[in-house]
């Protein structure tokens, strides 16, 4: 074996009827192309089909965004232990610990209370994250409620305390569904390897929300930010990353596993961070991350994924950096509840082999004569 399957790369895990992503078709949700989705679809719509692996009419559709208002409810045990946790906290340790919190007030006893689950978080996690956020951040404590319909409208009018502007929410909306799903990514892998075991829904949710915390998965897009922000003109941008690269640092934002010329979902992201720049007559930051995008073609022909331009879209939404892992865990915590419903429905437990490295078998000494 050795190093030809390090991380799993290239093995075919499993079998789904989710998503195809990388070379071939192109990255379909449950067969609808991205692209359609993203430019025709809500959010909601896109939920609904994953979960339900339908696309709703028109009256389920509306049904089903006003089950998720009314879903939105903060239980107050749940805001007791956010106000616990400490303003020093990483966002994402807020949604793991809330979603795990959750799971002890509202628990699943038995398997047909999973869709109920999958939409109680989807309808909560915003106001979870908010909740937090602002009591920490802004010194108030919010209901977690207002009168938006969409999450994406709701998260906004939580965060800015106001009806969001037409253009952010719009973009959010579509961000939300770029992020919804992924195949076996590595927080569905780790969701997908709870729900084998035959362990509970949000224990699932919590293994996702950790393996997505990371730099190299989800907190890709908050380190992307992190450099554009550090630069001023798009110069200091081109000379920071050589520096970067010259020390053989990553680029956070760029390459990806599957996808090897370019992440179908980028260029649409960046339309919509060109579309609020220009709004904002604040083109500096999308200029930077050009910048950026072409060096790193031009030293690496490594190209932009999904959370490159998340980054400086989710700014001029006036967002700050470290909600923007947990935007992405309020969009895949569909994808990650079609793929526990999916693993479920045909379960095995997934429990694969490891090449022994280690050293050959030996004489145990006793503790005295080592
Ligand atoms: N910046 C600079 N170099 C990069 C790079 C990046 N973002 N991504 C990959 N490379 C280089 C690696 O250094 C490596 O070079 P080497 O062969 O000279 O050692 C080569 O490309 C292969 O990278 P590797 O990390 O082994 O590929 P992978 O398939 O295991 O990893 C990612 C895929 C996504 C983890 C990787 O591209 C990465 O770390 N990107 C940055 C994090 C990120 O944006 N994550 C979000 C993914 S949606």
């Amino acid at each position: 074996m050795s190093n030809k399957s390090a991380g799993l790369a290239g093995v075919v895990a499993g079998q789904s009827a989710i998503a195809t992503v990388g070379t071939g078709q192109g990255l379909n949700y449950r067969g609808y192309s991205i692209d359609d989705l993203a430019m025709h679809a809500s959010f909601e719509e896109v939920a609904y089909l994953l979960i339900y692996n339908k696309l709703p009419t028109r009256a389920e559709l509306t049904a089903y965004i006003a089950k998720l208002v009314s879903l939105r409810t903060l239980p107050s045990e749940l805001k007791s232990v956010l106000r616990l946790i400490p303003p020093t906290t990483h966002p994402m340790d807020i949604l793991r610990t809330g979603c795990s919190m959750l799971g002890t007030l509202e628990p699943e006893l038995d398997f047909t209370q999973q869709f109920a689950i999958a939409d109680r978080l989807l309808a909560i996690l915003p106001g979870m994250l908010c909740y937090w956020y602002l009591y920490n951040f802004a010194d108030k404590e919010i209901s977690g409620l207002s009168d938006e319909a969409t999450i994406a409208g709701h998260f906004l009018a939580l965060l800015h305390s106001r009806k969001p502007d037409k253009l952010q929410r719009d973009m959010l909306d579509v961000s939300l569904i770029l992020y919804a799903e992924h195949e076996f990514n590595a927080s569905t892998f780790a969701a997908r390897v709870t729900a084998a075991t035959l362990s509970d829904f949000y224990s699932a949710i919590t293994s996702a929300i950790g393996t997505l915390r990371g730099p190299l998965h989800g907190g890709a897009n908050e380190a992307a930010m992190e450099l554009i922000a550090a630069c001023i003109t798009p110069d200091d941008a081109e000379r920071e990353v050589m520096q970067r690269l010259a020390m053989k640092n990553k680029i956070m934002g760029f390459g990806h596993r599957v996808y090897k010329t370019c992440d179908p979902r980028s260029n649409i992201i960046k339309a919509w961070s060109k579309k609020l720049g220009v709004a904002q007559s604040a083109e500096s930051l999308y200029t930077i991350s050009e910048r950026i995008e072409a060096v790193m073609w031009r030293e690496k022909k490594l190209f932009p994924n999904l959370d490159f331009y998340s980054a400086s879209a989710y700014h001029y939404c006036g967002i700050p950096t470290a909600l923007f892992t947990p935007i992405f865990v309020m969009s895949r915590v569909t994808g990650w509840a079609a793929h526990v419903i999916e693993q479920r429905a045909d379960n095995r437990l997934i429990r694969p082999d490891a090449e022994y490295i280690g050293p050959d078998p030996r004489k145990y000494v006793a503790i005295d004569n080592r």
